[in-house]
């Protein structure tokens, strides 16, 4: 029964090969590091800075990225360029992704990080989400993303 594992392993070789190939990968990559999931980023990302010292990024996406967050279904914007500044399990200063609840658009301006739930904060008022839901980067909804 050699085959068929030599089969999966290569597959699952393929698989890496294809993600790591994708230029946005590094910035999903760059939020692990940081302690955070990948699913926090559409997939579309394009380029993206990050000055070690003082956790300053700034994402380019694609284009502007419209996604339904889980579980709540929540709707979510991801503007072109996202900015902020980032340290280990802590995301500040965030401006780009934006949030419709209670009839309203709301910026998240913030996310923490323990491991286990993540910490969206809207100014003052925070939310927590099991980090799981977001083990998938989202895909971008609707008809713009073929500019
Ligand atoms: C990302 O790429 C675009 C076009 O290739 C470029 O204009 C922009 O400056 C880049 N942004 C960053 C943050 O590297
Ligand atoms: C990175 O941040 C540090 C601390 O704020 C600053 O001194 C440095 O000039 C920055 N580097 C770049 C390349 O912007």
């Amino acid at each position: 029964m050699a085959i068929p594992r030599i089969i999966i392993f290569l597959c699952l070789s393929l698989v890496s090969f294809s993600v790591s190939a994708d230029g946005g990968s590094a910035a999903h990559d760059e939020l692990i590091k940081y302690g955070f999931p990948i699913g926090l980023l559409p997939s579309n990302v394009e380029n993206y800075t990050i000055n070690r010292t003082s956790g300053v990024f700034s994402i380019i996406l694609r284009d502007s990225c419209r996604v339904t967050l889980p579980p709540d279904n929540y709707l979510a914007t991801y503007s072109r360029k996202i900015s902020g500044k980032i340290v280990e399990n802590r995301i500040a200063e965030l401006d780009g992704i934006n949030v419709r609840a209670f009839f309203k658009w709301w910026g998240i301006t913030g996310i923490k990080s323990n491991g286990q739930d993540l910490v969206f904060e809207v100014g003052v008022v925070s939310a927590k989400y099991p980090s799981k839901n977001f083990d998938i980067s989202p895909l971008c909804e609707g008809t713009r993303s073929s500019s």
